[in-house]
């Protein structure tokens, strides 16, 4: 079904989003306060990277554009997603700022709008924010009553970063809760090309399936990563044991590749933001804490195998092949790489490291660590000893004969370096 939609926020879910939006055929106006955003959006390039978000862009150039002017896109609009960023906060909490101006702006348009309008929240908010704390701000600058001026509904996006694109438009599911039935038969009609089923939920339950799904999949890693860490002592290969368990259905195999713990945007703000809400809310939480502690133990595994082989690594030359989170971003939030590289420093090591996208960004964010930057990942291997922390493709076809090779996410062909440990094998 083809709307006029608007999508306010062109980060990573915006941009995506809108872009699918306009390939399934709506006509999408996104709106971005950052004007070389909107520039790149408007000339057919993403302003981020993304697996086939480009040729998307360019292909939809005439269903697609983009502004800094809220009204005029809201105005043109029936349907306006809100995409913006919901940051960590020091506590773990989420800063909402940015959601609730984007509402406010939202509100004051719609109150000289004399049409139906839907507002769908797509940003990642805690229970309750949606009905207890956006909707009151849409009605204050509205001056209009949910449910029977406009609508609002809570849209959670499970878009991985790197094959967001084919997620949005390949989805297990897709979650709308609703405040009101008008929005929800708009949304259903929306997504009715989508051969997936569609949870119709209330606006609450919506923003806790999102955060109950990111907190299962870190729980289900940690948890795997804990089998691993009792499987390494006995000497068991824990991707036997995933294999074996995985293949129960009740269980299933995806997610359980132990190694060095999980990182990124999503995973460590959205369990932190949980844990914090609980509390908050008069509640411990008792399985997330131990996810995290697992999670925080995990990377330091590696520099403790390391040290069994080289006890002493002051003055080592120690080789670090990957610092993106995971493999196909330049993305290096809460990656594993960081506390390894943090305690080498502290051992006194020399490091050396190579990562085909995220070198720069690593750079940026820690100017004061000292590191040699390899141009390339056989540059590193003439080190003392190597270290894997994210599994790219082009780590796959090294020489590793002759290494010491300490792994953090099962490489296979590391296997056949002279000393070789795995983190969980
Ligand atoms: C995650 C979720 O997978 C998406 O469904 C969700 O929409 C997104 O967060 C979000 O909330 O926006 P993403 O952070 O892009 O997506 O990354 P994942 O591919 O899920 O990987 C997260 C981390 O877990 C990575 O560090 C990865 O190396 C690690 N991981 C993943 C493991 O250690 N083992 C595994 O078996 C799988």
């Amino acid at each position: 079904m083809q709307k006029n939609i608007a999508v306010v926020g062109a980060g990573y879910v915006g941009i995506v989003s809108g872009a699918c939006f306009a390939k399934l055929g709506s006509n999408v106006i996104c709106v971005d306060v950052d004007e070389k955003k909107v520039e790149s959006i408007n000339k057919g390039k993403a302003p981020i990277y993304e697996l086939d978000l480009d040729e998307i862009l360019s292909s939809y150039r005439d269903r697609i554009h983009a502004t800094i002017d809220y009204k005029s896109a809201i105005e043109g609009s029936e349907i306006t997603f809100v995409c913006v960023g919901t940051p960590s906060l020091k506590d773990g909490g989420i800063d909402l700022s940015y959601v609730k101006q984007v509402v406010k702006n939202i509100g004051r348009i719609l109150k000289d709008i004399d049409k139906w309008h839907d507002v769908v929240i797509k940003s990642t908010v805690l229970p309750g924010t949606s009905q207890n704390i956006l909707l009151p701000i849409l009605e204050k600058y509205s001056e209009k009553k949910a449910g029977k001026d406009f609508g609002l509904s809570m849209n959670p996006e499970f878009l991985r970063e790197g094959t967001a694109a084919y997620d949005f438009l390949n989805p297990d599911r897709i979650v709308i809760g609703s405040f009101d039935n008008k929005s929800k038969e708009v949304l259903k009609k929306l997504y009715s090309d989508f051969d997936c089923p569609i949870i119709e939920t209330s606006l609450s339950a919506a923003e806790m399936i999102k955060y109950a799904s990111n907190c299962f999949l870190g729980t289900k890693i940690s948890f795997i990563n804990e089998i691993g860490n009792f499987c390494k002592e006995i000497g068991v290969d824990t991707y036997e044991v995933a294999d074996g368990v995985g293949l129960d259905k009740r269980i299933g195999r995806a997610f359980l590749n132990s190694g060095i713990g999980w990182g990124g945007s999503c995973f460590p703000k959205d369990i932190n933001a949980l844990i914090c809400w609980a509390k908050q809310n008069g509640y411990s939480s008792k399985i997330l804490d131990d996810v995290v502690k697992v999670n925080d133990i995990q990377p330091l595994k590696l520099v403790e195998l390391l040290k069994k082989h080289i006890p002493n690594l002051k003055g080592k030359k120690i080789g670090v092949l990957g610092l993106a989170f995971k493999p196909n971003t330049d993305d290096i939030r809460e990656s594993r790489a960081i506390p390894i590289i943090l305690k080498l420093t502290e051992e006194g090591a020399q490091i050396k490291v190579y990562d085909p996208k995220a070198m720069d960004n690593f750079k940026q964010q820690f100017p004061n660590i000292k590191i040699h930057y390899c141009s390339s990942a056989d540059e590193v291997l003439g080190s003392d000893a190597v270290l894997i922390t994210t599994i790219w493709d082009e780590f796959k076809n090294l020489d590793y004969s002759g290494k010491i090779v300490i792994d953090g996410r099962r490489l296979e062909k590391a296997k056949s370096a002279k000393i070789y440990e795995g983190v969980c094998w």
